[in-house]
């Protein structure tokens, strides 16, 4: 489907600096509506507010899912790529069957990516910062009763970013949650949908407000295994293995805990998918024989975790720092998303220049 092109009529020139994490947006989105059982024209239009019905479904049923993926510019040769966007493109389409809503046409879904990051390629800043992507759906149909709509809205934003976290790559004091839990089994955990987050802002500000950076969850069920974090994975570094909880219905399946699983392997390390028991991880902190922890996301790309706190008794993680197979994966990942390793190049998706008629 052709992609029509309508352009800024006076863009502003792309900020330099501190970006901050998702405050600026490129002067161009992606747009298409969804309506009796078709999409429109896709369309690349100047950023705009979007007027909604107040009765829109999106306000009062959440029916909302979205994604998060990022571009980068070559450092030597300029030329801007995205990293993975295949697997983003995929779980987008699973988070759409998890809450009713149509699916996108993965080639459309591409073709808008590249030609929107193509058309605002000025803002792709050279790695560590990154060109952030936003593609999101909303329910857009006027009425209340609660039914899945027949109208939406499929749309993709932009922007520089900069470090997720306010303290850079410091390693970070988490706090496991036994209060709240963020998902539970047949529930919508595994799909990148609003309500998720807006769940977990309570316990998130509690546990800020005591001075952690983020939060661990449990399993609801039994609340004695590590799931994820806020938003990324959590893995575990022994000696003899990385281990990590295996994705299903309450855990996101994170593109960036695939590629570090993948990674691993390449390193000859043992990445295992089991349940890590919240109590065995704090006596093996306690111990010494957990070497290292650490979080990873396309935000927060892979940060090491310095300590833990459970039930208010704090665990530290060997000596607090970064661990040196925490760095060997970082450095291999950062590597991989600058375009400057030649490990992986199958995970680069390069950006092609248009002529944008
Ligand atoms: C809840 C949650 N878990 C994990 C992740 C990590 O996923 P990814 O590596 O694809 O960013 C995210 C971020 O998207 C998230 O929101």
């Amino acid at each position: 489907m052709e992609i029509r092109v309508t352009r800024h009529p006076n863009p502003p020139a792309p900020p330099r600096g501190d970006f901050g994490f998702g405050s600026i947006f490129t002067p161009h989105m992606f747009e298409i509506p969804f309506r009796d059982g078709a999409w429109g024209r896709p369309v690349i239009v100047p950023y705009h507010d979007i007027v909604l019905d107040p009765a829109a479904k999106v306000f009062h049923y959440g029916q909302e899912i979205f994604e998060g993926m990022k571009a980068y510019a070559h450092p030597v040769d300029g030329s801007v790529h995205m990293f993975r966007p295949d697997m983003n493109i995929a779980r987008f389409g699973h988070s759409c069957d998890r809450m009713c809503m149509p699916r996108v046409d993965p080639e459309l879904f591409m073709d808008a990516l590249k030609r929107l990051i193509d058309l605002d390629r000025d803002w792709v800043p050279k790695s560590p910062d990154a060109l952030y992507i936003r593609p999101t759906m909303i329910s857009t149909q006027r009425g209340l009763g609660v039914k899945a709509s027949t109208e939406y809205l499929f749309y993709i934003i932009i922007g520089p970013v900069g470090s997720y976290f306010a303290g850079g790559s410091k390693p970070l004091r988490v706090k496991v949650e036994d209060t709240y839990v963020r998902s539970a089994p047949g529930g919508v955990g595994g799909a990148k949908t609003g309500g998720n987050y807006g769940a977990a802002l309570l316990p998130i500000k509690l546990a800020q407000q005591e001075g952690f950076d983020q939060i661990v969850w449990l399993d609801a069920r039994t609340m004695a295994s590590i799931e994820e974090m806020g938003a990324m994975n959590i893995a575990f570094v022994y000696a003899d293995k990385v281990i990590t909880a295996a994705t299903g219905d309450t855990i996101l399946k994170g593109v960036t805990r695939d590629s570090v699983g993948v990674l691993c392997r390449d390193f000859g390390l043992n990445w295992t998918e089991t349940p890590p028991l919240v109590r065995e991880i704090c006596a093996d902190a306690d111990s010494g024989k957990l070497l290292e922890a650490f979080a990873c996301g396309t935000a927060a790309v892979i940060t090491s975790i310095g300590s833990f706190s459970y039930g208010g008794q704090d665990h530290r993680v060997s000596d607090g720092q970064e661990g040196p197979v925490t760095r060997r994966l970082r450095e291999a990942l950062c590597a991989i998303h600058a375009g400057t390793s030649d490990q992986h190049p199958e995970w680069i998706e390069k950006v092609p220049v248009f002529a944008h008629v």
